[in-house]
């Protein structure tokens, strides 16, 4: 039983993760990330978890990376730190994760954001890469992301001052993909995973693993990809069943296949 997180399956096809430890704004202790890497390995392999969302709550997403166990951690325990292998398992999730995003998103929590596939923010979202603050840098991803998502100069201001965007600042600087009410954000981000569960999951997952390959390859390289998962999927009966619903005019029924 999870200590940190709540794991429920509120409808089918979707799984609805929320990070539970209010008495620290959610920061990402290790024990906490390895209940969360090992829920989203649970998903992997779970065929009726077709989405998940991840989120937090009014107060936080989540603050950051615990900075009292980092405290304890010197540069060997940094050298042999499970954290790594659990950021690893969670930004290599293959099925679509969602974040709905309350309050505070800083540091660790604003890469595992960034770890999540379409992010639906509250107006009350802070982001936010404050470690230069603690006279160290991010160390999940905060640099290679957030330059990714948002170009260099507001990837520079962030992470070279420590300060936070709001949440309409992040939607324009394309950090996030829709602002909502606050008390919505769950609500929207199961819309949106209601809309995505109910497609073909081999063209999900694909469509997904394409997408990310834009951000760490060559275009040639990428449109080469992009043709091997268009061509791949032409072999699914899911493919069949979604071009004779549209013929038939009735609504496909994907299997996963
Ligand atoms: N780690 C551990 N505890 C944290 C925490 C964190 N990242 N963030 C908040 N808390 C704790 C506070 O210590 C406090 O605990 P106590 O009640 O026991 O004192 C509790 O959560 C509530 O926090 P505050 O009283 O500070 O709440 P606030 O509303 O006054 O301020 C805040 C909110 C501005 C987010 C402030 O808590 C803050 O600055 N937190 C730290 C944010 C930060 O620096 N994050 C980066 C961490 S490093 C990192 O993430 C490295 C990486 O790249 C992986």
């Amino acid at each position: 039983m999870p200590r940190y997180i709540d794991v429920q399956a509120p409808e089918q096809g979707i799984q609805l993760i929320t990070l539970q430890r209010p008495e620290a704004l959610n920061a990402l202790c290790t024990e906490l990330l390895a209940e969360l890497a090992e829920a989203l390995r649970a998903a992997e392999h779970d065929e009726l978890a077709r989405v998940v969302i991840i989120t937090g709550d009014r107060k936080a997403f989540a603050a950051g990376a615990d900075i009292s166990e980092m405290a304890e951690r010197d540069l060997v325990g940094i050298l042999n730190d499970p954290r790594v292998a659990h950021w690893q398992g969670i930004a290599a999730f293959s099925k679509p994760l969602i974040a709905a995003v309350n309050g505070y998103a800083l540091g660790g929590g604003c890469e595992l954001m960034m770890c999540a596939d379409i992010v639906i923010a509250g107006t009350d979202a802070r982001f936010g890469q404050p470690e230069i603050n603690l006279g160290i840098i991010p160390g999940a991803g905060g640099t290679q992301r957030l330059l990714r998502a948002v170009g260099k100069p507001l990837a520079m201001q962030m992470v070279l001052t420590g300060e936070t965007i709001t949440a309409r600042h992040a939607l324009q600087a394309g950090l996030v993909s829709e602002v909502t009410l606050p008390e919505l954000t769950v609500e929207r981000a199961m819309q949106v995973a209601r809309n995505i569960a109910v497609k073909a999951p081999l063209a999900v997952r694909l469509a997904k693993e394409a997408l990310l390959k834009a951000a760490d390859t060559d275009l040639a390289s990428g449109l080469r990809f992009e043709r091997h998962a268009f061509t791949l999927l032409a072999g699914t009966a899911d493919r069949d069943e979604g071009i004779r619903a549209f013929q038939e005019k009735r609504q496909a029924r994907f299997q996963g296949r």
